[in-house]
């Protein structure tokens, strides 16, 4: 990888199937609220932020990550909902399923172990749908049966973003399989 920083972080990141149900769950809603939707194949879970390092780092960002122990899961989420005034339109979860906390949580210790900074609020688990959205728009559920779309996942993955004049672009650089 060329350059001499990297900006990374580590999320849930779907397969082919989940990503298009999860387009079509939100689709709606997404064209309701405007602003700028998070592109199909951009739309993950953030599990910890890491931001820009230097390359010499990246090992250990690796190593951290293969000592991670968890279980695969599925998360389920049920609402759409903008955070905060003037913030980004999320798919969120009412309940963080037990063992997606486990797996965040061993990720950010095994990170925080090796000294690595991270954002210390709560895990909140969501999909960024749109950000800068245009419209207020009231909490919903997606349009699912049910009204909640589940995150099967068996793996967690390091992506790298870089900053482009269309927006951020994601880059998934290695995938770790939980089981
Ligand atoms: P967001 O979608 O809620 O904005 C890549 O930028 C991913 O990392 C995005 O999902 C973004 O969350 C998240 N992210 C960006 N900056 C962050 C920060 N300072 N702390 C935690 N997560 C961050």
């Amino acid at each position: 990888m060329p350059g001499r920083s990297r900006r990374l972080f580590f999320a849930l990141w779907p397969d082919e199937t989940v990503r298009a149900a999860t387009v079509s769950a939100t689709a709606r809603a997404v064209a309701a609220a405007g602003g700028r939707p998070v592109p199909p194949d951009s739309l993950h879970v953030t599990l910890a932020f890491l931001g820009s390092l230097p390359t010499e780092r990246v090992a250990d960002v690796l190593a951290a990550a293969r000592s991670v122990r968890a279980a695969a899961g599925a998360q389920t989420f049920d609402r759409i909902a903008q955070w905060g005034r003037g913030g980004p339109l999320v798919l969120e979860a009412t309940r963080l399923e037990p063992a997606l906390e486990r797996l965040q949580s061993a990720l950010a210790n095994a990170l925080l172990g090796a000294n690595f900074a991270l954002d210390r609020r709560a895990f909140r688990p969501h999909i960024t749908l749109s950000r800068q959205p245009a419209r207020r728009l009231p909490p919903a559920p997606p349009d699912v049966p049910g009204g909640a779309l589940a995150w099967p996942y068996a793996a967690f993955v390091l992506v790298d973003s870089e900053t482009g004049p269309g927006g951020s672009r994601y880059t998934v650089a290695e995938r770790f399989a939980v089981a």
